[in-house]
């Protein structure tokens, strides 16, 4: 479905990455891990078009996307859910929601709305409370409700489980496990290698702006190397 050839991008004279390759079938959940600084939001911010790559090409079912602006990705159904759980803290929870479905024109937005409390029945308590106000936790199931709502075909997660609990971490990839299996294609950035590569089928490696590494995630799971730097083993 989505497919980055050699890509590399620039932040003024940062080389932030490399000449990055990598594709996500229709359907699967792929990994994307890698150190802080590696190129995981940035490759993401390539797939959204917030930011334009230097050299490289970029296909979406087929089509180049790299003329696209990032209002034009949202139409296509590659919706982006932000690092850091970025919710707008004075709107309520239902205006957030609401604010993820701007784009579309159709009037299943309520039924959509309640798709996302059978994922996250927190959010459906909390319908008037300021998101500013909600836990952690809570904030990024909003976040990642609020990108449902744009009716993702692909779905970009940025570090779902930065600064999460983790009994939370676990409820949430389960989640992110059900929205796949509904349909949506995944790709996840994460720092928790371990949980990642449970729930994806293959994974990539970055490291310092390139694809250092990259296999099924069974298979990566079980390398040496894999388990030494990411790990912990
Ligand atoms: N807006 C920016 N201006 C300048 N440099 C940037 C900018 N955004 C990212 N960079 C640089 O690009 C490189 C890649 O950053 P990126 O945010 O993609 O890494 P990451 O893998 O998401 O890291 P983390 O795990 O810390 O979120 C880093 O060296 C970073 O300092
Ligand atoms: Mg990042």
């Amino acid at each position: 479905m989505l497919r980055l050839n050699n890509i590399h991008a620039f932040y003024g004279h940062v080389h932030a990455l490399r000449g990055v390759s990598l594709e996500v079938p229709k359907g699967k959940i792929i990994s994307l891990l890698g150190g802080n600084g590696a190129g995981k939001s940035s490759t993401l911010n390539i797939i959204s078009r917030l930011i334009q790559p230097k050299e490289g090409s970029y296909e979406l079912e087929g089509t180049s996307m790299l003329r696209k602006s990032a209002g034009e990705m949202v139409k296509h159904g590659v919706i982006q859910c932000p690092e850091n759980r970025r919710v707008f803290p004075l709107l309520t929870v239902e205006e957030n929601l609401k604010i993820g479905a701007y784009i579309r024109k159709d009037k299943n937005i309520k039924s959509d709305m309640e798709k996302v409390f059978t994922y996250f029945p927190r959010l459906q308590e909390r319908l008037q409370q300021k998101a500013g106000t909600l836990s952690g936790g809570e904030q990024q199931m909003l976040a990642i409700g609020r990108s449902l709502m744009g009716k993702p075909k692909l779905l970009l997660l940025d570090e779902p489980s930065l600064g999460i609990a983790p009994i939370l971490v676990r409820e949430i990839f389960k989640i992110i496990k059900e929205i796949n299996d509904e349909g949506t294609a995944i790709l996840l950035v994460e720092q928790n290698a371990h949980m990642a590569m449970e729930i994806s089928d293959y994974s990539y490696i970055l490291e310092n702006g390139r694809v250092a590494l990259e296999g099924n995630s069974k298979d990566l799971k079980d390398n040496d190397e894999v388990r030494k730097l990411y790990l912990g083993a």
